[in-house]
């Protein structure tokens, strides 16, 4: 089959003439001996017992057993594809330039080529695509300039506005450490003791948190970055990919009907359409804010737990990215890449917003860890630009970072001996000016509440039963003490919504009854099977 075929060349394959007996397919060991026989151990008699010198069979068994890697702490059941992005060469109506040099949006119909990864987050890598949970949207783009990643999810904001917080949301999300399940009650937990959470929340436990597949989600940055224009003048900017799709959730009922029959289908949807050609486009689109505190907004431009209102800060588009290609190998390509919130070109920066902060840390550590600290010299994470670098050796270096003619002596800078040296600087540096305390404070503004009321109101009457469905199952066996909490915040938010939720808790308590009262019957009617 052609389209399967590995391309001529492919592992370093050095042309040398085949032995007799032997053809381009022929099964070798990885030292590139031919295997005669791929079924039988070697063994004194047909019975056994083996023999340690099974050389063969030792590289084929321990090669297996070193098959995984550690999966991704979170994000770790997701789905991937190639594709481009086209620049539209103008944000809006405006000259992109003054916004920002950076080289991938400047011209019109210019194309970068992209991976992108989309996925769950709590559960385990094999873990139903069914479940309540925002999804993952990191794309790479690998530019002229090197890589960009803009790692995403679904939904335009988050749970929390601090990264010291992220691993005790991630904990309470995940199965409890005792009894292995995931619970609502740890998830409440955390959330009635984290009042910024009730934006998303808003969001979560509505359809919104099972979107129907990946094509038809939205994307978005969620954190505030900076775009930097030639005179080393900045803007603040959130972006937001918009899917040619459309959008579709599903209620929890759909999605159990759905998962009943199919654990996988969202990774198997977009495989699937790629593959007949049928090839789903987002496009890119910002915002943009003068890049100071905004005294007139009654929230801060840099907390992640809130929308920037879009009649104020409209979405403009800059580009359309199109996913056209399936990944070869699920593991080389979707397991084994990695996104990283600190890798920025040239024209693109960070903010101060404290989430962004802490996951630009946390990314290339996790990495390095689970990968290895070689990770960027795989194919799907190596830029597709020239890479000179005076970082050498530690676990699986597979070749030298150096520029054709470096004096490969010389690993250092700077040095008179024929070594890398420094580029001269794209523009003129963006150098903020900061005079504050040092302190570990909460943001101003943290109105908690008024966005996540809105989004109540502003659901369709059938989001908004699903969302009070969600929330009284998830929190109907849950502590009093939670209980009371969330629907505090919930009314706080509408007084609707809590007046519904506590409703719903109530009926929720009902039917559990009911529930455990039926798995008794069934348990009655189930068949018994005879030992043997
Ligand atoms: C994956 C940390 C917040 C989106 C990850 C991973 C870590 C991490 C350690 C695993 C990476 C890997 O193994 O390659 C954090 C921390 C956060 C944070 C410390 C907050 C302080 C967010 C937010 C978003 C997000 C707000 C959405 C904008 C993602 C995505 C992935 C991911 C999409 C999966 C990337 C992939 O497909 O490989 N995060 N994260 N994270 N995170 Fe975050």
């Amino acid at each position: 089959d052609e389209k399967h075929s590995a391309p001529n060349g492919r592992n370093g394959h050095n042309g040398h003439d085949k032995a007799a007996g032997e053809d381009a397919r022929t099964l070798t060991t990885r030292q590139g001996h031919p295997l005669s026989d791929n079924q039988n151990l070697r063994t004194l008699g047909n019975r056994g017992p083996a023999t340690l010198e099974n050389y063969q069979f030792i590289e084929k068994i321990s090669h297996f057993d070193r098959e995984r890697i550690p999966e991704r702490v979170v994000h770790a059941r997701g789905a991937g594809a190639h594709g481009t992005f086209e620049a539209y060469g103008k944000v809006g109506d405006e000259d992109i330039a003054k916004y920002t040099r950076a080289k991938l949006f400047n011209t019109k119909g210019k194309e970068t080529p992209v991976f992108v990864r989309f996925s769950t987050v709590g559960h385990g890598g094999h873990s139903p695509e069914t479940l309540r949970d925002p999804r993952g949207f990191a794309v790479k783009f690998y530019t002229e300039d090197g890589n960009w990643d803009l790692v995403g999810n679904n939904l335009k904001v988050f749970f929390i506005r601090d990264a010291m917080k992220f691993p005790d949301l991630i904990h309470s999300q995940k199965p409890d450490p005792v009894f292995n399940r995931q619970t609502g009650e740890r998830i409440f937990d955390f959330i009635s003791n984290t009042p910024e959470a009730m934006h998303m929340v808003s969001f979560l436990f509505s359809p919104w948190g099972i979107p129907a597949n990946y094509r038809q989600m939205q994307g978005s940055g969620v954190n505030t970055y900076k775009w930097v224009n030639d005179k080393g003048e900045a803007m603040l900017v959130k972006y937001h990919w918009e899917p040619m799709q459309g959008v579709k959730n599903l209620t929890q009922a759909e999605a159990e009907k759905i998962q009943a029959k199919n654990f996988n289908h969202a990774t198997q949807d977009l495989y699937e359409n790629i593959k007949k050609g049928n090839f789903p486009k987002w496009e890119l689109r910002v915002q943009l804010m003068s890049d100071d505190e905004h005294p007139e907004l009654n929230f801060d431009p840099l907390d992640d737990t809130k929308i920037w209102p879009e009649d104020q800060f409209p979405h403009l588009p800059v580009g359309m990215m199109t996913l056209n290609r399936n990944p070869e190998n699920y593991f080389a390509e979707v397991e084994q890449v990695a996104f990283g919130t600190g890798v920025l070109v040239d024209g693109l920066d960070f903010s101060d917003d404290k989430m962004l902060q802490g996951r630009t840390f946390s990314y290339s550590d996790t990495q390095r860890y689970r990968v290895g600290p070689n990770y960027l010299q795989l194919p799907i994470n190596a830029p597709k630009v020239r890479v000179a670098t005076n970082q050498r050796d530690g676990q699986m270096a597979y070749h030298v970072d150096a520029a054709p003619g470096q004096n490969l002596h010389t690993n250092y800078e700077p040095s008179s001996l024929n070594g890398l040296t420094e580029a001269k600087p794209a523009g003129p540096d963006h150098m903020p000016e900061y005079n504050g305390r040092l302190m570990r404070q909460t943001l101003d503004r943290e109105n908690n509440f008024e966005q996540a009321g809105e989004r109540y109101r502003q659901h369709e009457d059938w989001e908004r039963d699903d969302l009070i469905n969600n929330m009284s199952g998830a929190l109907a066996g849950a502590a009093e003490v939670i209980q009371t909490k969330m629907l505090e915040l919930c009314t706080n938010c509408d007084p609707d919504w809590g007046q519904r939720l506590r409703e719903g808790i109530a009926h929720a308590k009902e039917m559990m009854m009911k529930d455990e009262q039926a798995v008794e019957e069934a348990e009655e009617i189930s068949h018994e099977a005879k030992p043997y």
